[in-house]
């Protein structure tokens, strides 16, 4: 396994550092996770997934052989969420080696580049990956990660843009498929299969963070779960760019319209009022702004006109002049369909605040008790339980305050405080192993 693994990866359950046994990274706790040819999988067990075929990756690197579709077992193919036609068809472009992108890529096309690329699913017409153009700050020494990234488009874009590139999906295949590709194209961008909601990555590990059409899928909570941990994982002064499903956007609403204006279930689109996407962005990460992205759907990109078909192509010309027009007149903004939230994370931090670095200093104001509700959401100790068990703590023996220690460590969110109680357990350790 590449050792920077191991320098960087954390326990997304504690954020523990990591050993390598061999066959797993664990963290003193005993969290175990498997590493599947060189990749590690770095995804919570005990939490609901957000797609059906995470499970299945996780049941597989786990050593479940009977989840394996056998017919292509080095594509992952149960893990990729293709339906059984276009299995078939990366079978055949796997057998009949045609050379040009790589068969998963080929399949998972549409579903990351848009309806512009369904004619050209599963054909071999594509001989080039489809690198969209990327718009970032300049590189400043750290690393970029891009959060839900697929086969790679976004991390190939960064890497080519002069970033150290680093990409998290929770898919199994995709991320094969990811690898697969870098090495293909000649570039070192490391892949973890993880979950935007518990990052396994220490606070503080990226100058820039980017998402594209992941987060529009997430339930709010879980969004707002994982910008929260963009919030954390961001240097300060780092950058957070994350694409987002604009409510007001013409083609929104006739989506939504088509929709019967139902809730959205599963992994559907979920459309943001621009107001609450800059709250939560402002709330998690720091001050936000939205600029747009696209008019007329979701996804279309600049780069992609040489290769979308010609009914396409008047609707990417004029979402692009609009585009273009809304960087002079920003009120254009209000009906973009997808857009991007732009949020810096401040120098200064929420001192003493079970959760992220946040953009209020006050842990009364309502940033910061919104915080608090989602960390009890998610499991973790509130303000008033870490005050209580630092209290008990102290008044215990020895040998029971190595237990509670253990007990607490993984309901601890801030990095700092768990830190500090992880080297009170190394401390104690001795006394404990001594009763
Ligand atoms: C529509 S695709 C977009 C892929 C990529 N960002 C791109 O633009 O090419 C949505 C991606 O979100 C990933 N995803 C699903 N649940 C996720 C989660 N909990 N955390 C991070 N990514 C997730 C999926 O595996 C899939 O790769």
């Amino acid at each position: 396994m590449d050792p920077w693994y191991l320098e960087n990866l954390t326990c997304p359950v504690d954020g523990a550092r990591l050993e390598f046994d061999g066959t797993h990274l664990v963290s003193g706790a005993g969290h175990r996770y498997p590493v599947v040819d060189g990749v590690p999988v770095m995804l919570r067990a005990d939490r609901e997934q957000t797609m059906d075929i995470i499970r299945i990756g996780l049941e597989r690197a786990n050593g479940n052989v009977s989840v394996i579709d056998q017919r292509a077992p080095d594509y992952y193919l149960e893990t990729l969420g293709v339906g059984e036609p276009q299995r078939v068809r990366l079978i055949e472009l796997v057998r009949d080696g045609t050379g040009g992108i790589d068969p998963a890529v080929s399949l998972l096309v549409a579903a990351t580049s848009g309806v512009a690329y369904l004619h050209l699913v599963g054909s071999t017409t594509l001989t080039e990956y489809p690198i969209p153009r990327i718009d970032l700050p300049a590189p400043r020494g750290g690393y970029f990660l891009d959060v839900g990234c697929n086969w790679g488009r976004w991390c190939v874009a960064a890497t080519r843009a002069g970033h150290k590139a680093v990409g998290i999906d929770p898919s199994l295949g995709a991320v094969m498929a990811a690898r697969r590709v870098s090495r293909q194209l000649g570039l070192d961008i490391k892949y973890v299969v993880g979950d935007a909601r518990w990052l396994p990555f220490a606070g503080k590990s990226f100058d820039v963070v980017h998402s594209y059409s992941v987060v529009q899928h997430l339930s709010k909570v879980d969004a707002r779960h994982a910008l929260r941990e963009v919030g954390r994982v961001l240097t300060p002064g780092g950058t957070a760019k994350i694409q987002m499903a604009h409510r007001i956007g013409i083609r929104s609403f006739q989506t939504r319209w088509r929709r019967g204006f139902t809730p959205p279930e599963k992994f559907d689109v979920r459309y943001w009022p621009l107001s609450s996407m800059k709250r939560s962005f402002e709330q998690s990460i720091g001050p936000t702004r939205v600029v747009t992205d696209c008019y007329f759907g979701l996804g279309w990109q600049w780069a992609d006109f040489g290769v979308m078909m010609n009914r396409h192509k008047p609707i990417l010309v004029l979402s692009e002049l609009l585009k273009r027009l809304s960087q002079v007149i920003p009120p254009l903004t209000q009906v973009a369909d997808s857009v991007y939230c732009v949020a810096t994370k401040p120098k200064a931090s929420c001192a003493g605040k079970q959760g992220t670095i946040m953009s209020a200093d006050d842990p009364a104001s309502p940033a910061c008790l919104a915080h608090e509700a989602d960390d009890a959401y998610m499991g973790f100790a509130t303000r008033a339980e870490i005050a209580r068990f630092l209290t008990e703590l102290d008044a215990a023996p020895a040998a029971q305050q190595a237990d509670m220690l253990r007990r607490m460590l993984p309901k601890i969110r801030n990095d700092l405080l768990h830190a500090e109680l992880s080297a009170r357990l190394a401390a104690i350790m001795p006394a404990d192993s001594k009763a």
